[in-house]
């Protein structure tokens, strides 16, 4: 049972009677049922990619913990191309659905570093981001359906995936970010896009994220909504990843103090995309707003690129244990919010490097607060230290307007930041919606909402 009650950076394990790995729905409804019978609680998991313990069973009150894993339910269960919708079981990884979608002429364009393993069901339950969230919005954006056995045991089936539909609340967006906390998702609908036929590749060493916020602003004025990906990286998160990973090299004879990824992608076989962004470049090298700056030239070149900032989660493992925060404010303030992170990490911290990645496009940072293995092995509470790590930056992310969790979720491991720093009216009708929907508390309790 161990990979079923542990997160996989080995951070946090619980414990479970049982784990259960329905086939189908049917079978997961089953499982709902057997929970009811001997008041034992579910915990749902997916592919346990998750950054914040959502997938962790962690009964109250010794009730039984069944967890229920979706990894047997991975099927494709339609394909209507006209509608551009692909219907699949919640089991099913990312990178299937991306497959399944190029082989129809489409693409599913959510993108993200665990996509080999990540299922749809905990995409769904954890409203995930990635690096697409810029263009075509986080899986809130991209789903059109949702299948899930709520905690009364009884199945909601609402695949029908209409464009229009206003016959009331509209549930699937319930579901969707409710990190199994609702219920479980058995199947979705997903939304796909024709796909991109010419691309264009590029890694800009910016002279801080301000300089960065203006190059977004002229490549959107330039390029529209070609832009695919927009992710800015410091020089300490280059230098972990290059350090750790196979297989990665750097474009510039030395790693840039800033780093912006750039993809620019569009659907027309014509569009002159690679001219487009060497010519905001070219104006931000002369606007003194870069230094350097580097198209890559074939198709290998881009995903040494991509292959880097994909990275960034498996180089951390190895580096140390990095206290990864989540926060997100609006572009306008994102070189404000760094700087005053940066100011308190110096000062209250000064043990931690600091790893910045950012899906600048969308205001999300990932600030990282890296401590060396030696130096967290040997303090007296790790916990608390954490805590004290996060509640810090979280202020700051705060003061600026922003959120504690951008992408990632809350799960087990930001419910009392949630709390503390929540809107108490949002926080207030969420817990009256858990209660209406699931009295008994039986779906994956001491996630979320505590
Ligand atoms: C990333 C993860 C940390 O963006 O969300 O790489
Ligand atoms: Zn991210």
């Amino acid at each position: 049972m161990a990979p079923f009650v542990r997160d996989f950076r080995g951070r946090m394990t619980g414990a479970a009677e049982a784990v259960a790995l329905p086939a189908s729905t049917d079978e997961a409804a089953a499982v709902v049922d057997i929970a009811r019978e001997h008041d034992a609680v579910i915990f749902p998991i997916g592919g346990n990619t998750g950054l914040c313990y959502g997938a962790v069973p962690t009964a109250p009150g010794g009730r039984p913990a069944i967890v229920v894993g979706m990894g047997k339910m991975t099927s494709l269960r339609a394909v209507d191309r006209a509608a551009n919708v692909l219907t699949v079981d919640a089991g099913m990884a990312l990178a299937r659905v991306h497959e399944l979608a190029a082989a129809e002429g489409r693409q599913f364009p959510l993108h993200l570093g665990s996509e080999g393993t990540a299922q749809i069901g905990g995409l769904i339950s954890t409203n995930a981001g990635g690096t697409g969230v810029l263009r075509y919005g986080p899986m809130r954006d991209l789903v059109c359906g949702i299948e899930a056995v709520l905690p009364d045991g009884s199945i909601y089936r609402d695949l029908d995936a209409l464009r229009k539909n206003n016959t009331g609340y509209d549930l699937k967006h319930l579901l969707i970010g409710a990190e199994g906390t609702l219920g479980l998702v058995t199947g979705a609908a997903l939304r796909l896009r024709q796909p991109n036929r010419t691309f264009a590749h590029g890694w800009i060493s910016v002279t801080g994220p301000k300089s960065a916020v203006e190059l977004l602003s002229r490549l959107q004025e330039r390029c529209g909504d070609t832009i695919e990906a927009f992710e800015m990286l410091n020089r300490a998160e280059v230098d972990c990843v290059l350090r750790h990973i196979p297989r990665t090299r750097l474009p510039f004879n030395a790693t840039p103090a800033w780093s912006v990824m750039i993809e620019l992608a569009h659907t027309d076989p014509e569009a002159d995309l690679v001219s487009a962004l060497e010519e905001v470049m070219a104006a931000a090298l002369e606007a003194d707003l870069a230094d350097d700056a580097f198209v890559a030239q074939s198709e290998a070149q881009a995903k040494e690129i991509w292959h880097i900032r994909h990275s960034v989660t498996e180089a951390h493992k190895i580096e140390g244990v990095g206290i990864v925060h989540d926060t997100a404010v609006r572009n306008s303030a994102v070189a404000g919010f760094i700087e005053a992170a940066d100011e308190m990490s110096a000062r209250f911290f000064p043990e931690a490097r600091v790893l910045v990645v950012s899906h600048l496009g969308d205001g999300n940072v990932h600030y990282i607060l890296m401590f060396p293995h030696d130096y967290w092995r040997a303090l007296p509470d790790r916990e608390a230290k954490a805590l004290e790590v996060e509640m810090a930056v979280h202020n700051i992310a705060v003061r600026f307007g922003g959120t504690i969790s951008a992408e990632h979720g809350i799960g087990r491991k930001l419910t009392s930041e949630l709390r503390r720093l929540g809107d108490p009216v949002k926080l207030s009708v969420m817990r009256q919606i858990k209660r209406a929907l699931d009295p008994r508390d039986i779906m994956n309790p001491g996630a979320l909402l505590v």
